[in-house]
This record gives structure tokens, C-alpha cells and sequence, in this order.
């Protein structure tokens, strides 16, 4: 028996794997000082593990270009603002999709309100899929960014980023790719797909800790700075500096998050190893095998999902089927129970955590027709998720139907 049965690894993971507490922890008492600031043999050590980082990341999402071109920030959201900022201008046209977070459609919005941007905002299928033939469809001579969620934290919905890319490709517009719920979940691949952005968040499937995100800014992609003031470098000078990372980077970086997300990339690594890389293969191939490994470990927890709420009479499941493109996410409404009510009941008889809610996507509540409900029910499996906890979320929904 379990204190709690943790389905809401869309929000957050939890846990993260072990070496990530230790290394952050270890990392911040031996070395908690301000790297590339001062010259000591503390800060230049610390500033290796940023660089080493950078690194890591870049080839995880399959991006060849400079590491400094991998930046952090504080989330995803930050760096979402920071790149359509950077990118925007008034007259400018952009494109959205309907299964976007918040993250993008309230940018999106205001831009349109107030900064003279238009937005065309792509709809999707009754599972949650975006047709790429549409986005080109709407790309127009002033449309500067088409920004598309890759995968839908309501319902797990994954889109086809490569073809995406390679209509956005022949435009004069960047591919800015929101992979909050795929990185490190599914490969990723920057360069082969023609993202110009990838924007990550380090909390959710990356197995860092909150506070840490940013983005990745391809190459010949420009970015106006989203804010200015102390690099540690060329301080002489009265403006932000040009290159990568001071541009997109200014302030105190949140070392111990940083050191998160770098134990968590070894991590990956390491995993994959026992999951068809070898010593030799690169950071990139050895997470690729790593990754392949946990997607179908969490898509096939969402099966066992699927298949028992599917047998449950008065259950509603929405988005994909199990063999669909699709990550571990999973919305379902229990009859028509209010969906805050049926996840305080999950939470409060029978321990299992979900969020249940519009998700901070309310575009996908409108298209599914879950408003009137108070958004779904949404269950996360993660890496870590057992069948203890499957057995509790099936039975525990099982027990609210009949109740
Ligand atoms: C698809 C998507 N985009 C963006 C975000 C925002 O991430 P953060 O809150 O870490 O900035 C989330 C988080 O829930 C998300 O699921």
C-alpha cells in the first residue's frame, strides 16, 4: 500500500531518479558559488557543468549547432515569451494551433490585442491531431512564427513535428516547437524535423527540478534579447552582447537546477545502455535508445489504462487510442460527474493524484466538448509508474461509477 499513486506526471514528474537529488545536492554544497563570473577554480568548474549541459541537451533534442545556442531560463514559459518577443513585430502574422497550451495562446493573444500581430489559430480532429496540409495552407508572406504544442497535455495527442517542419521549411517563417510533454519522453530530432526553436521545460519529463527551462535557438535564427543587465562578460559594454548564450541569458542562473537537469542527462545515458547503446555511441544515441524504451514503457501503462476504463461502463476516454501517435497522457470524464469532483474523490478515497481541470488548455476543452464539465480527468503515467499504481487508478474509477 502506497501513501500516494502518482498520476500527474504531466504537471510535474515524480519522482525523479535518484542520482538527480544526490547530484543536485552534492553539486550545490561543493560548488554553490557564481559561475562565469568570478575566475576561481570553483566558478570555472561550475561553469563547466553548465557548458557540459548545454552540450548534453543539445545533442538529446538532436541539435548540431553551437551549445551556446542551448539557453536556460526559469520555465518553458518564460522562454516561450522570451522567443516570440524576440521574434515578433508589429504587422507581422503568426500561426497557432488550438491544442496549444496557455503558454502560447495567451502570448498569441496578446500580441493580437495589443502589438498589431495577427494569429490564425489551426484547428485539430476529434482526437486531437493537427493537419500539417493546413498549417501551410495558412502560411501568408508575413506569417514570421508558426508555433505548434507537440504533444497535447489534455489528451497525448502527438503531432507530426517532421512534416510540420518540412512545410514551415519552404516559408520564411520559423518552426517554433513547444516539447514541454516530449522531451524526454520521446526523441527528439531539431535538425531533421527543421525546428528553428525548440522551447523545453526541465521539471516535467527531463527529470530536473522546477525553475529551470529555456530554449534552444537553431542556427541563423536571431532572437532579440528578452531582458538585459549582467552576463559576467564584456561588463565594459552598455549593451546586452550579441552571441549566444549572454543574449537569451542575463542574472544569476539557477545552478542547482542546472545540475538537475545534468545528473538527469547522465541518467538517460545510462539507461540506455541497457536498452541497445553500447559504450561507444554518442550522449544523443544512447538517450535515443533510452528513450525509446521509456515511451513504450508509458504508452503502454496508458494501454492498460485505455483497455480497463474502456470496460467500465459510464467512462468517457478521449484522444487517441492506445496504438495511435501519442505520449502516456490521458483525459477521461466519469459519466457526467463534474470533473474537480471526480478528482477530489480520487484523491481523497483512494490516494491517487491526477489533475483534473481544463489544464491550462481550454482551446482542446472546447473542441472536445468538456467545458460544461470542468475540463477532465487527467491520468500521467510516468517512467516510474507500476502496476501497483494501475491496479489503484482502475480500481479506484471502477469504485467512484458504482458509488
Ligand atoms: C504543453 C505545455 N506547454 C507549456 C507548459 C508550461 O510549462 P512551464 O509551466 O514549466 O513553463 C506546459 C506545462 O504544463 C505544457 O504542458
Amino acid at each position: 500500500m502506497k501513501e500516494h499513486y502518482y498520476f500527474d506526471n504531466a504537471a510535474t514528474t515524480l519522482p525523479k531518479p535518484e542520482p538527480v537529488y544526490q547530484f543536485m545536492e552534492q553539486f550545490f554544497r561543493s560548488h554553490g558559488v557564481n559561475p562565469g563570473r568570478s575566475g576561481h577554480q570553483l566558478a570555472v568548474e561550475a561553469e563547466a557543468m553548465i557548458v557540459q549541459t548545454r552540450r548534453m541537451l543539445g545533442e538529446f533534442f538532436g541539435f548540431s549547432g553551437d551549445p551556446a545556442r542551448v539557453t536556460f531560463s526559469q520555465n518553458a514559459t518564460d522562454s516561450m515569451n522570451a522567443a516570440l518577443s524576440g521574434m515578433l513585430n508589429p504587422g507581422d502574422h503568426m500561426i497557432i494551433t488550438r491544442m496549444e497550451h496557455n503558454c502560447v495562446l495567451r502570448p498569441a493573444n496578446h500580441f493580437e490585442r495589443d502589438h498589431d500581430v495577427a494569429v490564425t489559430r489551426i484547428g485539430a480532429d476529434g482526437n486531437g491531431f493537427v493537419d500539417p496540409d493546413e498549417i501551410a495552407r495558412s502560411i501568408q508572406p508575413n506569417t514570421r512564427v508558426v508555433v505548434v504544442n507537440h504533444a497535447s497535455n489534455v489528451t497525448g495527442s502527438l503531432q507530426d513535428a517532421g512534416a510540420i517542419g518540412e512545410l514551415v521549411k519552404q516559408t520564411d517563417a520559423a518552426f517554433v516547437l513547444d516539447s514541454c510533454q516530449t522531451a524526454g519522453v520521446v526523441p527528439i530530432a531539431m535538425d531533421d524535423w527543421g525546428v528553428d526553436v525548440l522551447v523545453y521545460t526541465g521539471h516535467k519529463g527531463l527529470f530536473g527540478p522546477m525553475g529551470i527551462g529555456g530554449m534552444v535557438v537553431g542556427e541563423g535564427i536571431e532572437i532579440r534579447p528578452p531582458r538585459t543587465g549582467g552576463t559576467g562578460v564584456n561588463s565594459i559594454s552598455p549593451f546586452q552582447p550579441e552571441e549566444y548564450p549572454y543574449r537569451m541569458e542575463t542574472g544569476t542562473h539557477s545552478l542547482p537546477g542546472i545540475a538537475g537537469l545534468n545528473a538527469a542527462q547522465k541518467w538517460f545515458a545510462e539507461l540506455g545502455k541497457s536498452h541497445g547503446a553500447t559504450d561507444s555511441s554518442t550522449h544523443g544515441q544512447a538517450c535515443t535508445a533510452a528513450l525509446t524504451h521509456i515511451h513504450e514503457a508509458e504508452t503502454g501503462a496508458t494501454g492498460r489504462l485505455i483497455e480497463a476504463f474502456s470496460a467500465i461502463e459510464g467512462i468517457r476516454i478521449y484522444g487517441p487510442g492506445a496504438g495511435q501517435p501519442r505520449v502516456s497522457t490521458l483525459s477521461i470524464n466519469i459519466g457526467d460527474m463534474p470533473a474537480d469532483q471526480a478528482g477530489t474523490m480520487l484523491d481523497a478515497d483512494h490516494a491517487v493524484c491526477v489533475r483534473p481541470g481544463l489544464h491550462c488548455a481550454p482551446d482542446v476543452h472546447e473542441l472536445l466538448g468538456t467545458v460544461s464539465q470542468n475540463g477532465t480527468v487527467r491520468f500521467a503515467p510516468g517512467y516510474f509508474t507500476d502496476d501497483e499504481d494501475l491496479n489503484q487508478a482502475i480500481e479506484a474509477v471502477r469504485d467512484i461509477t458504482q458509488s
